[in-house]
C-alpha cells in the first residue's frame, strides 16, 4: 500500500540520515550553583542515590562556583525533584547533537594556516599531520616524537619547541598536554594554537631561546576519535580490560599517584572509573615515563581540560591538604590569570582542586607535582558556562 511504501522510504531516508552519533534525545545540562558548604553536601547526596555519581560537564571547584550536570532522560524527573526538595536552585537545558560536522582534510599548500585550527576541530590524522608539516617547517627550532601508542593503535606524539641550547646545559622544560578527556575538544584545538603560536609568532622566539615547551596535543587519540564519530561525550580512554563490560577508563585518574583513593567507581561503565590499576592505559603510560626521563627539568606542568575557566592547582586528591609551597603555586597562577584577563578581560578562577565538589585522585597534576614538579596546574578552558 501507499502508506507501507512512505513508510519504507521515509525508513531509508533516516537510516541515511543516521551518521550513527548518540543523539542524546531527551538529555537535559542542569546548572546548580551551591551557595553553602550544606548545598555541597546535598550535591554529594545526589550522587548516592544513583547508581553512578553526577557526570558533571563542569565542576562546582568551590562555593558560588557553577556545576554543570548532563543527566540522562531517565534521571532527570529525579534529579529536579531532589533539587527542588532541597532548595537548589537549578536550569534546564536541552541538548541538541547535530551529526559531526564533516570537514575537509588540511590543504596540503596551507599546512600551518592559523585559520585552519581555530575554526574547526581537527581530526587526530588532521592534528598529526599539522604536527609533521610544522616540524618539517621549522627544523631548527622543533623536534617532533613519537612517545607510544593508544591502544587502538594511534601514535601518542610530543613536539619540543625551543632554540637549540647555547651552552650545553639542558633548558628548563615547560610542558603542557592535551585532550585526555576525549569530549573536552576545545583543549587540542588551544595546544595546537599554542604551537602554532610558539614557533611563528616572533614575539615568542627570545622566550624560546630560554626555555623549552614540549607539548602533547592529543594524548587520547581513541577517545578523541569515538567523541567525534560516535558519542560526543564520551570522556574516556578506549581500551578494555578482563571481562569487563564497557569500554575505556578515566586517564585523569589511572596516575600512580594516590590511585583509585577518591573521585572515582569501580564499575568500568563509569565515567569515572580509573582503570584496573595505576598505569594501565598506554597512553598514561606513555606520559609517565616520558616525563619522568627528564623531569628535573621540567619547570612546569600544565593540563589542559574544559571548560570552567579555572587554573587549578595541587593537591587534588582529597580535601584540605596543599604543597609546602602552595602559595608559590598560587601566585604563579595568579599571574596567569591576571595575564589573561589584561588579554582580553576574560576572568580565570585560581582554585585548589581538591577543595570543590569532588576531589579527585590519580589525576595528572598532583602525579606531577609528586614527581618534583614544582608549578603543576590543571586549566580548565573557556567558557565558563557550556552551550
Ligand atoms: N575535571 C578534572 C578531572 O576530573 C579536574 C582534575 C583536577 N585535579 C585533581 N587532582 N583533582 O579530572
Ligand atoms: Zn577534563
Amino acid at each position: 500500500s501507499i502508506t507501507n511504501l512512505i513508510l519504507f522510504l521515509c525508513g531509508c531516508l533516516s537510516n541515511a540520515l543516521n551518521t550513527g552519533y548518540k543523539s542524546y534525545k531527551g538529555y537535559a545540562i542542569l546548572t546548580v550553583q551551591p551557595g553553602s558548604q550544606k548545598d555541597m553536601e546535598i550535591l554529594r547526596k545526589l550522587d548516592s542515590m544513583f547508581e553512578e555519581p553526577m557526570d558533571y560537564l563542569k565542576e562546582p571547584h568551590g562555593l558560588r562556583d557553577k556545576g554543570q550536570i548532563l543527566v540522562s532522560p531517565e534521571n532527570l524527573l529525579l534529579v529536579k525533584v531532589f533539587l527542588n526538595d532541597h532548595r537548589i536552585p537549578f536550569t534546564t537545558k536541552p541538548i541538541h547533537i547535530g551529526p559531526a560536522r564533516s570537514r575537509r582534510a588540511l590543504r596540503p599548500t596551507d599546512p600551518y594556516q592559523l585559520s585552519e585550527i581555530v575554526t574547526s576541530y581537527l581530526s587526530y590524522d588532521d592534528q598529526m599531520q599539522y604536527l609533521d608539516k610544522t616540524a618539517a617547517a621549522f627544523p631548527y627550532t622543533t623536534q617532533i616524537k613519537n612517545i607510544g601508542t593508544s591502544t587502538e593503535g594511534r601514535a601518542i606524539k610530543i613536539i619540543k619547541i625551543g632554540f637549540p641550547s647555547p651552552t650545553n646545559q639542558p633548558k628548563p622544560i615547560i610542558w603542557v598536554d592535551a585532550g585526555i578527556h576525549a569530549r573536552e575538544w576545545i583543549s587540542y584545538s588551544v595546544a595546537l594554537f599554542f604551537i602554532q603560536q610558539l614557533t611563528q609568532n616572533q614575539k615568542y622566539s627570545s622566550v624560546i631561546k630560554l626555555i623549552d615547551f614540549v607539548i602533547a596535543p592529543n594524548v587520547n587519540p581513541d577517545g578523541y576519535e569515538y567523541s567525534r564519530t560516535k558519542d560526543r561525550f564520551w570522556r574516556k580512554t578506549r581500551s578494555k580490560h578482563g571481562d569487563n563490560r564497557c569500554y575505556g577508563s578515566d586517564g585523569n585518574r589511572n596516575y600512580p599517584f594516590h590511585f583509585g583513593e577518591e573521585g572515582v567507581t569501580w564499575n568500568s561503565c563509569s565515567e569515572v572509573y580509573p582503570g584496573p590499576y595505576e598505569r594501565s592505559e598506554p597512553e598514561v603510560a606513555a606520559l609517565v615515563r616520558e616525563i619522568m626521563a627528564y623531569r628535573q627539568d621540567i619547570k612546569a606542568y600544565v593540563s589542559l581540560h574544559s571548560y570552567g575557566q579555572e587554573i587549578l592547582y595541587p593537591w587534588g586528591h582529597r580535601t584540605g591538604v596543599y604543597p609546602p609551597d602552595v602559595n608559590d603555586l598560587k601566585a604563579v597562577a595568579k599571574k596567569m590569570a591576571e595575564a589573561i584577563q589584561r588579554f582580553d578581560g576574560t576572568v580565570y578562577n585560581v582554585l585548589n582542586s581538591g577543595d570543590g565538589l569532588y576531589p579527585a585522585s590519580g589525576a595528572s597534576d598532583d602525579w606531577a607535582k609528586s614527581a618534583g614538579v614544582k608549578y603543576s596546574f590543571t586549566i580548565e578552558l573557556s567558557p565558563d558556562n557550556l552551550m
